[in-house]
């Protein structure tokens, strides 16, 4: 069998989306392609005690990166009433990012609050897995339902070249199998993968993972952001890594859990699990994006490759009332019309500097 995503390309003609399956409740708003929304990622901080090459190198955030200062932080009661107006649109998925959210003090008492909505059928957070074990449990506690972490290699030394940090890969794996023993299932492990530098490694993550009930989902690397200097000559598409696991590992194509899933799903044909393909730069989604973004200090971006959010700590700390910032976010949402990925190379050729976008750990993955 070949590599098949099955993806939902926007109609250029009509400006109809070709979304299949789409079946908006009726309260959802949607954008100009007909995208309703479903999920809001709220990022809870901007710093990270990683420095990912591909997210915030060293070399660019030593020198002269300002991160936020905590009053810039939207406070917990703020995220509150924003995701609250979030839900009254359609939102029904709220995934927690970073930076590294496992920074934020405090971070299970806004879980615990969020854990309370009863329109949220899905609380989920994405971590770098270093500060897991000792707090996977009063996360769970707190209600958090599902995690993500990011582990790019097994092998120290690379991943200490990928990550910027001395962190040792078996302290991401300890907070892993701590997560698990306190009753996280079905764990992703998001490994960004890169030409030439971990993408030789990948099959010892797959043998790693494989038959633990953990989810591997292999990530074609990409240019959010503008401080990892991308170029296409790192990307491996997906349809090569799946070739190359393939061939040890036979996998068979599943179908995605819900609409819009971001990653292609495969199952190992021996029963060992399942694994994925997140294949932003040679096969986008953009025609089933469901996804805003709340940075730490309060703005919207409708897209991960956004040049700008739009501020709603402002109004909110003005003393804006629910009615108008549920307005100002209705009117965010129905004005959407971004499909980046699709239209990334087509862009950036006509651009004669690069495009200013949004860095990841401002918004989270
Ligand atoms: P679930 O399916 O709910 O488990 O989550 P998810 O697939 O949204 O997973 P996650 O948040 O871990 O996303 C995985 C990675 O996919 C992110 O870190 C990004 O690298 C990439 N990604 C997620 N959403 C988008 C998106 O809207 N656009 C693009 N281009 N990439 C995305
Ligand atoms: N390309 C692909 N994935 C990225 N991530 C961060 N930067 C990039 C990039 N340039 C992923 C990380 C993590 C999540 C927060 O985003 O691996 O899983
Ligand atoms: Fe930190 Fe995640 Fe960015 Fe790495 S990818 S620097 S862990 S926010
Ligand atoms: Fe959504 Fe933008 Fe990613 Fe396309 S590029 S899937 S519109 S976040």
């Amino acid at each position: 069998m070949t590599f098949v995503r099955q993806t939902t390309r926007i109609s250029t003609n009509s400006q109809r989306s070709l979304v299949s399956g789409g079946n908006p409740r009726p309260k959802t708003v949607q954008d100009v392609f007909h995208r309703a929304i479903h999920d809001l990622r709220i990022s809870v901080i901007d710093r990270c005690n990683f420095r990912c090459t591909y997210c915030m190198p060293e070399e660019e955030y030593a020198r002269h990166y300002q991160f936020l200062k905590k009053e810039e932080w939207l406070s917990f009661g703020e995220i509150l009433r924003v995701t609250k107006l979030f839900l009254e649109i359609g939102v029904n998925k709220v995934r927690l990012t970073g930076g590294e959210p496992l920074l934020r003090p405090d971070l299970a008492e806004l879980i615990q609050e969020l854990s309370r909505f009863e329109q949220i059928d899905d609380l989920a957070l994405t971590t770098n897995g270093s500060l897991l074990a000792p707090q996977a449990k009063t996360l769970k506690a707190a209600g958090l339902q599902r995690l993500t972490v990011s582990l790019d290699t097994l092998h120290d030394e690379i991943f200490r070249k990928m990550s910027g940090t001395r962190v040792p890969v078996a302290q991401v794996l300890k907070g892993i199998e701590e997560a698990q023993r306190v009753g996280f299932q079905d764990i992703k492990i998001n490994v960004v993968v890169q030409k030439g530098i971990n993408d030789h490694t990948i099959l010892d993550l797959v043998r790693f993972f494989k038959g633990t009930g953990h989810i591997l989902r292999f990530i074609e690397y990409m240019d959010v952001g503008n401080c990892n200097h991308w170029t296409s000559e790192f990307v491996v598409p997906s349809s090569e890594l799946y070739r190359r696991i393939n061939e040890v590992f036979p996998l068979r194509l599943i179908k995605p859990n819900y609409h819009g899933e971001v990653a292609s799903r495969y199952q190992f044909e021996d029963g060992g699990g399942e694994i994925g393909f997140i294949s932003s730069v040679t096969q986008p989604f953009c025609g089933s994006c469901t996804r805003a973004r709340l940075s730490t200090d309060g703005k919207i971006y409708t897209c991960l490759f956004s040049g700008q959010g739009t501020d709603l700590r402002t109004p909110l700390r003005a003393g804006a009332s629910d009615q108008e910032l549920l307005a100002m976010i209705k009117d965010i949402w129905k004005k959407r019309d971004d499909r980046y990925s699709e239209n990334r190379f087509l862009l950036s050729s006509r651009q004669e500097k690069p495009l200013k976008k949004v860095e990841m750990f401002q918004i989270g993955g």
